[in-house]
């Protein structure tokens, strides 16, 4: 029998304030029309003034390990490992993920973060699941949070209509590869001739930050929507097929696609590359927004409890994002209690 990574708890948290399309339009140069037909997305959650990437953090985190708790009877304090996904870590030095362990109650364990922008969470789960199956960790907590919100330009009307805030959560646990639950292999890659199409230029070695810095939009976000569209359906596809074709499932025979929620148009053009029927993708991007590395574990979260996800099912998870990187996971949906 083989040791594999098995998901026993699944988590999620968003911001109060939830900023509808009419109300982007009453700000900016946009419509709620042009939002909705170009991407899908009536809504997005902003954090408040003072609230941080890490808050949404352990807001998440702790529902994941209520959930872990309830499916198997484990508490909090079992957990021997923590992995954040995020690029907007509450500030560049140190890593956020000590920080959140240290709000959870987790004492000493090891905790750091990854930084892989939307494809976050796939890496960061990647990474858990391999220390578990080398023997390194028996329980870990992975997070996706991201708090774009923070660093958009007020003024753009394209990033603002597509982002917005969360954070997602699953608890992983040491088990064996028949198991549903258990992860059953991941396909990740890079291009980083791409690094330019997603970035915030300044802050970091290159660009250093300064007391004023010389201009002060290269501290922004700012993305090339076009390639990124182009570049999204093109790895998510064979990024996809690569893991089914490794996992022996033809994409007929997947219940669930779960892929980063970019934009509807993305999701419909990955399910047309891979011969997909719209019934097996799963979309919350309409409610949320691009949440960034919270993205998948909001959908799983967001699917199961609107019991889209059911146990048995075959469940492909698949990210794109700055870097560029791309990623997909695959497993057997396991009984979950969530909520
Ligand atoms: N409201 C009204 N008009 C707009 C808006 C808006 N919010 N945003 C752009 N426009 C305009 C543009 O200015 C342009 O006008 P023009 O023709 O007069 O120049 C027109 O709409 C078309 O612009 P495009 O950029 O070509 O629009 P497109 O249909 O490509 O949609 C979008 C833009 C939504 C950004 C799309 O390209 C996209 O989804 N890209 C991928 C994003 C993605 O996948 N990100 C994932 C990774 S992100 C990460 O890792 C952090």
């Amino acid at each position: 029998m083989s040791r594999a990574a098995v998901l026993c708890g699944l988590g999620g948290a968003l911001p109060a304030t939830a900023v509808s399309n009419e109300e982007l339009a009453a700000r900016l140069d946009t419509s709620d029309q042009w939002i909705r037909t170009r991407t899908g997305i009536r809504q997005r959650h902003v954090v408040a003034p003072g609230e941080a990437t890490s808050d949404l953090a352990v807001a998440a985190g702790a529902d994941a390990l209520a959930s872990a708790r309830r499916t198997d009877g484990n508490a909090a304090a079992d957990v021997d490992l923590v992995v954040l996904a995020t690029s907007t870590p509450d500030r560049p030095c140190p890593a956020t993920a000590p920080d959140v362990a240290h709000r959870l109650g987790l004492k000493t364990v090891p905790a750091f973060d990854v930084a892989a922008v939307c494809t976050g969470f796939v890496y960061a789960l990647a990474t858990a699941s391999s220390m578990i199956t080398a023997g390194v960790s028996e329980r870990a907590l992975v997070i996706g949070a991201d708090t774009f919100s923070t660093i958009l330009d007020p003024g753009d009307r394209t990033t603002r209509a597509i982002f917005g805030d969360g954070a997602g959560a699953v608890v992983l646990r040491a088990g064996e590869a028949a198991e549903p639950g258990a992860l059953l292999g991941f396909d990740l890659g890079s291009d980083g001739s791409g690094a330019d199409l997603i970035t915030v230029r300044a802050g970091g070695s290159r660009q250093r930050s300064a007391a004023e810095a010389p201009d002060a939009s290269d501290h922004f976000f700012t993305m090339d929507g076009r390639p990124v569209f182009t570049q999204a359906v093109l790895n998510m596809s064979r990024s996809s097929q690569a893991l089914l074709d490794r996992v022996g499932w033809p994409p007929a025979e997947v219940d669930k696609v779960v892929a980063h929620q970019a934009n509807i148009r993305i999701l419909h053009a990955v399910g047309e590359q891979l011969g997909l029927e719209d019934k097996q993708i799963v979309a919350n991007l309409d409610r949320v927004g691009n949440t960034v590395a919270a993205s998948i574990p909001l959908a799983l979260r967001d699917a199961a409890d609107d019991g889209e996800l059911l146990p048995g099912h075959r469940v492909l998870l698949t990210g794109f994002g700055g870097g560029l990187t791309w990623g997909s996971a695959a497993l057997v949906w396991p009984e979950l209690h969530t909520g």
